[in-house]
């Protein structure tokens, strides 16, 4: 049976099809197509569309089925496409003629826009939470290291003395840009669809206000048409912030799985955080920043995904639209669960401190001798040609001593100042 059944049942095929994962996924929107519905019947009461003991009557069957979904009991029947049918059903089940009223001046699609809003609202606050407690870690950890000098590197050549200090530090101030773009997808998320109806507002005198101060909105899509617009965008802005995290977090994943790497010995961890091979009985394989590396490259291809799918569609609203649940859904979870990966790993990691004993890592110092010639007078160009020739006729010594005490440098890592700026944006998430 359908909501909008007029006494003939769909093709069976054709109501697999169209349904898809819709079934599954939509119990993710329930809770908040219980919060929408509460708004919504307290303004339809505000203006004369429902009765007070009528809303009443609703309002306490939704809490009802509310408690269905915290306890985890929901279920979307076979044969109902969706989580916006079922609660009515449910209502109507319960209530008879009252359970049918709670329609008017709504559509599916604003419906559907709405419970994505909060949906979208609370996975990015949780996201952005979890980017906070990992940003702290590695603020942490910076600090920790501050002292432990490692080689930096430019392409992939011995370049200048680098710390895991500095290390730590900038993953933890890329994060931070990364907040930015959370931040925006967050905006955008935080305004209220709800009174666009099916996608051209409707002859009820609505008021939206009343719905968006209800449902803790910061503001609301006023055009109705931008309002149903707003399907993709929101979930396009949120796939780039996850993007962005993930383009952070993919290359920190790297950068453990080389180091890791025999020919670096950088870093360690203690062996139950590393996994094994059926064959080689030596192997302690740094599998989960391999998966972790995997999987935010995958979460850099979303937004793309999500571009191809909304690109160009027709105005008002598609069925193309539900798919974007397929794609939106898992990434707003596995983005949480490599952040809280990341998290968990990252204080149990053993980094080595003697690293540029090694001869290898001799040139590292070339620098901090030219520099030390200019500072005794001599012109940056001739102090930079020594060095290169005394380093040419196998004659060069390394001194292995780094004073680097600018601004975000080795012994001035200005940690105080990026968590300042991370903690400003993570407090905006309210
Ligand atoms: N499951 C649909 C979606 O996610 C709900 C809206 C259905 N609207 C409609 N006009 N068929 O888009």
């Amino acid at each position: 049976m359908k909501l909008w059944s007029k006494g003939f049942e769909p093709d069976k095929m054709i109501e697999n099809f169209t349904v898809g994962r819709d079934r599954e996924l939509d119990l993710q929107l329930a809770r908040y197509d219980v919060q929408g519905s509460m708004a919504h019947i307290r303004m339809l009461e505000s203006i004369g569309l429902l009765t007070a003991s009528e809303l009443e009557i609703l309002l306490k069957a939704l809490d009802e089925i509310a408690g269905i979904i915290e306890r985890g009991e929901f279920t979307i029947d076979e044969g109902i496409e969706d989580v916006h049918s079922q609660v009515e059903f449910m209502l109507t089940e319960r209530l008879g003629d009252v359970g049918k009223k709670i329609h008017s001046g709504r559509s599916r699609n604003d419906q559907v826009l709405v419970d994505l809003k909060l949906f979208m609202r609370d996975r990015l606050k949780e996201t952005a939470a979890a980017t906070g407690r990992l940003f702290d870690i590695l603020i942490e950890m910076s600090d920790r290291h501050r002292d432990i000098l490692m080689p930096g590197y430019t392409h992939l050549q011995v370049a200048m003395p680098s710390s895991f200090g500095l290390w730590f530090g900038a993953y933890a101030e890329s994060l931070a840009d990364d907040m930015q773009m959370l931040l925006a997808a967050y905006n955008i998320a935080n305004q209220n669809p709800l009174g666009s109806a099916a996608g051209y507002g409707s002859s009820f005198p609505l008021d939206r206000e009343m719905t968006t101060r209800l449902l803790g909105f910061s503001d609301l899509h006023y055009n109705v048409v931008a309002a149903q617009m707003s399907r993709g965008k929101t979930e396009r802005a949120a796939a780039m912030a996850i993007a962005s995290i993930a383009s952070t977090l993919g290359r920190m994943a790297m950068d453990v799985c080389m180091w890791m790497c025999q020919n670096f010995a950088f870093v360690s961890f203690p062996d139950e955080l590393t996994t094994g091979s059926s064959i080689m009985p030596h192997k302690k394989n740094p599998d989960v920043f391999e998966i972790m590396r995997g999987k935010c490259n995958r979460f850099q291809s979303i937004p793309n995904e999500i571009a191809l799918l909304t690109a160009n569609l027709p105005l008002g609203y598609n069925r193309d639209l539900q798919l974007l649940k397929d794609i939106i859904f898992p990434a707003v979870g596995e983005i949480n669960e490599c952040l809280e990966m990341a998290s968990f790993m990252l204080p149990q990691m053993k980094v080595r401190t003697d690293i540029l004993e090694d001869t290898r890592y001799d040139y590292l110092f070339t620098v901090e001798e030219v520099n030390r010639l200019v500072l005794a007078g001599m012109p940056f160009r001739e102090a930079y040609k020594k060095v290169g020739l005394e380093v040419q006729e196998g004659t060069y010594r390394p001194v292995r001593e780094v004073k680097h005490t600018h601004l975000g440098s080795i012994s001035n890592l200005a940690n105080d100042r990026i968590s300042e700026k991370f903690h400003k944006l993570l407090e905006k998430f309210v």
